[in-house]
């Protein structure tokens, strides 16, 4: 069937690799990716569908009041898909501004498009939320996980705004009637991850012979998951989800920030052809991050259960793909750590 859809932050890491299943997958939908190319918005992740038939980038910033609901009656859309935030804790710690007004205020602004767009007919339409784990605060080592029914205990002003945005979306669901979606999902790693989070930095800095920086001791704990699987589980949830209802996804894959680095550092060393033991002696504990989240885990029985979705890949191979995909592509990272990305696409993407 013809549908209009709206992803929001599709140039950036996961948003990338959701336009890129809805494109290929999707030919019978159009798919409108509006993005505003901040730091974190590179098209070159799209290089490969961006002259597809069923694609559009739309420069554009989701707080801009005037031009978000004029979107919305242009292009009739038939649904949301919401990625486009502020996404990285450090620069949240210094600078929370830029996250309320894009994370809150952004999300609030899309919401009340898309009320004021569908509100004489909410049939078949659908508004989805993709947010995180951080929201439900930090876990004990107890073994325990967060469901979907774990209390809110944001901690970080990334988090904060991502607690309040959910909460927000969930606000137009029961006072408007707006058929919303949520999911909070598990840190991801995979190809075109900007190499200021854990994962991509390393390997860029193992691959250049730099300083790895561990906060703390590295007994911080994050579930992992393939940014492909989350991307599988947004197709799951967009089209088989229930209105009003809340998803976790996750990898059931723990690790300490050191074990994970330890063993990024064997996969390095082997890949490069180094000695064992190389690459962790770049490994350099630096100071832990303010309010430093212990441990995250996702319970996403539900998921599973309800959707029948589970990951496709072990995490040993799935790190092994993604290492792969950084040492074949380091003209894209070349380009993302000298910012060249940003000013070949600025003169190709003009302001509106
Ligand atoms: P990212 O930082 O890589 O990409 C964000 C994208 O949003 C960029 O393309 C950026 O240009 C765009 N953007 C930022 N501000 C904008 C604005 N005001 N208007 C329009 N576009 C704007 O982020 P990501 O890691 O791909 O995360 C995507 C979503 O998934 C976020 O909502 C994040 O909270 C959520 N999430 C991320 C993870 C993770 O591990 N990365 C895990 C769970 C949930
Ligand atoms: P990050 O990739 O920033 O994701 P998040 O904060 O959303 O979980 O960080 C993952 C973990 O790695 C987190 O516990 C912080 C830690 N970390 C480091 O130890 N060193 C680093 O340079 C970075 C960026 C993160």
């Amino acid at each position: 069937m013809k549908k209009n859809i709206l992803i929001t932050g599709g140039a950036g890491f996961i948003g990338s690799h959701v336009v890129r299943l809805f494109v290929t997958k999707y030919p019978d939908y159009h798919i409108f990716n509006l993005d505003a190319l901040t730091y974190a918005g590179n098209p070159e992740n799209l290089k490969d569908i961006e002259n597809a038939p069923n694609y559009t980038f739309v420069k554009g910033d989701i707080t801009d009041e005037k031009f978000v609901p004029v979107l919305f009656k242009t292009h009739n859309f038939d649904g949301v898909i919401h990625l486009a935030a502020e996404s990285h804790v450090d620069r949240s710690i210094t600078d929370p501004f830029a996250f309320i007004r894009t994370n809150v205020f952004g999300t609030c602004n899309l919401l009340n498009a898309a009320k004021n767009a569908w509100k004489e007919n909410y049939e078949g339409k659908r508004f989805y939320h993709i947010s995180t784990d951080e929201v439900y605060g930090a876990l004990e080592f107890d073994g325990s996980f967060f469901t979907e029914e774990t209390s809110y205990d944001p901690h970080s002003p990334y988090s904060a705004s991502k607690a309040s945005s959910d909460h927000f979306v969930r606000a137009w669901h029961d006072t408007y009637g707006l058929p919303v979606v949520v999911s909070n999902c598990s840190n991801n790693y995979g190809a075109n991850h900007f190499p200021e989070k854990l994962i991509p930095l390393a390997i860029h800095n193992i691959k250049n012979n730099k300083p790895i920086p561990v906060y703390g001791k590295g007994e911080n704990v994050r579930d992992w998951l393939w940014v492909n699987d989350h991307a599988r589980a947004i197709d799951l949830i967009f089209h088989k989800g229930i209105n009003g209802e809340t998803y976790n996804i996750g990898g059931h894959n723990e690790w300490t920030n050191i074990d994970l680095i330890k063993k990024l550092c064997e996969i390095m060393d082997r890949k490069l052809g180094r000695e064992p033991g190389t690459s962790a002696q770049l490994i350099n504990f630096v100071k832990d991050r303010a309010g430093h989240d212990l441990r995250y885990a996702i319970d996403a029985s539900k998921l599973q259960r309800e959707l029948g979705w589970e990951p496709s890949l072990q995490f040993e191979e799935g790190l092994d793909k993604t290492v792969d995909w950084y040492l074949s592509n380091q003209e894209w990272l070349d380009n993302v750590t000298s910012g060249n990305y940003q000013k070949y696409y600025a003169s190709q993407y003009e302001e509106r």
